[in-house]
């Protein structure tokens, strides 16, 4: 089969496949046959969709994705501008968790749509690994702790810029500041070499972080978590990061304890206009 096919019946020749097209690999010059692909162009190809989701009669299939696939845009489903800002506004950062264990559907839920944030090339790197169980996140964390001890010896300044000295005390104490007693944590891993990998994997848990709410659970990044899996050989070992792999971020994930009442104001953003 060719890269994709068109239905002669129902394309109407209005050329917007080929404009879309994000790799300009549809060959829609002499307008008066239907769009084909050009040669090579199935090398080309990120497998991004947008030809078979632009089309207004679902006359293009794809070799990987036909119109039927597609999950339909729904009109009342579309967020107008005041809810768009309620519904971003709202999220918080959620850091004391109800003991209650958050479920594997709701996890899988919250990936699934996660999943569908944009990636650089389409090359959708975000390899995701759940840790779910508040025991598990504990045990994890003391190797987060031992990191920053580690780093309270070997860099004090930075050490001291990110308060670990007051974070290992609370430890010692009962208290983890850490990751906060999160029943669960979300992180995102992809290639050390992979130049999409980051900006994907930053995308994809934001997406979660934003979509927790809607199936009532909070979350909130796990900066500390994340900077000593990177680093921390103890912590790599024990989360079975590959090589090659790292994590790009981490985030907790539970039930809220407490629900917010009021949406705080922000710095006036800071914008350079060239007009
Ligand atoms: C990259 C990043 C790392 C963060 N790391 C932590 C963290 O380790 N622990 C924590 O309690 N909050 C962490 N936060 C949450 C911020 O403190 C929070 O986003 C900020 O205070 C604003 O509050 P809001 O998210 O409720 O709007 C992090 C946020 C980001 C974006």
């Amino acid at each position: 089969m060719d890269l994709f096919s068109v239905d002669e019946k129902l394309c109407k020749k209005d050329g917007i496949c080929a404009a879309e097209c994000p790799l300009s690999i549809i060959d829609f010059q002499d307008k008066e046959n239907v769009p084909r692909p050009f040669a090579h162009s199935e090398s080309l190809c990120i497998n991004c969709g947008h030809c078979v989701s632009v089309c207004p009669y679902g006359a293009l299939t794809h070799k990987n994705l036909t119109p039927q696939d597609c999950y339909p845009v729904d009109k009342e489903l579309m967020l107008g501008v005041k809810q768009s800002e309620h519904f971003l506004r709202y999220r918080r950062s959620i850091r004391n968790y109800k003991s209650k264990a958050v479920e594997k559907t709701k996890i899988e839920k919250l990936i699934h749509i996660a999943s569908h944030a944009p990636s650089g090339h389409n090359t959708q790197p975000v390899h995701w690994q759940v840790i779910n169980g508040k025991e598990k996140v504990t045990e994890l964390s003391s190797h987060v702790i031992d990191w920053m001890k580690d780093v309270l010896k070997t860099h004090p300044d930075l050490a001291k810029m990110m308060h670990l000295d007051m974070i290992t005390a609370a430890w010692e104490m009962g208290f983890d500041v850490v990751s906060r007693k999160a029943p669960a944590l979300i992180l995102v891993n992809g290639g050390i070499k992979d130049p999409f990998a980051d900006s994907a994997c930053k995308i994809a848990i934001t997406y979660l972080d934003i979509s927790a709410p809607s199936l009532g659970l909070g979350s909130c990044w796990n900066g500390y978590f994340n900077k000593a899996a990177m680093s921390w050989e103890p912590l790599q070992k024990a989360l079975g990061l590959p090589e090659g792999i790292t994590n790009y971020g981490t985030m907790m994930l539970g039930y809220p304890k407490f629900q917010y009442h009021r949406m705080p104001n922000r710095n006036t953003p800071r914008v350079t206009w060239t007009d």
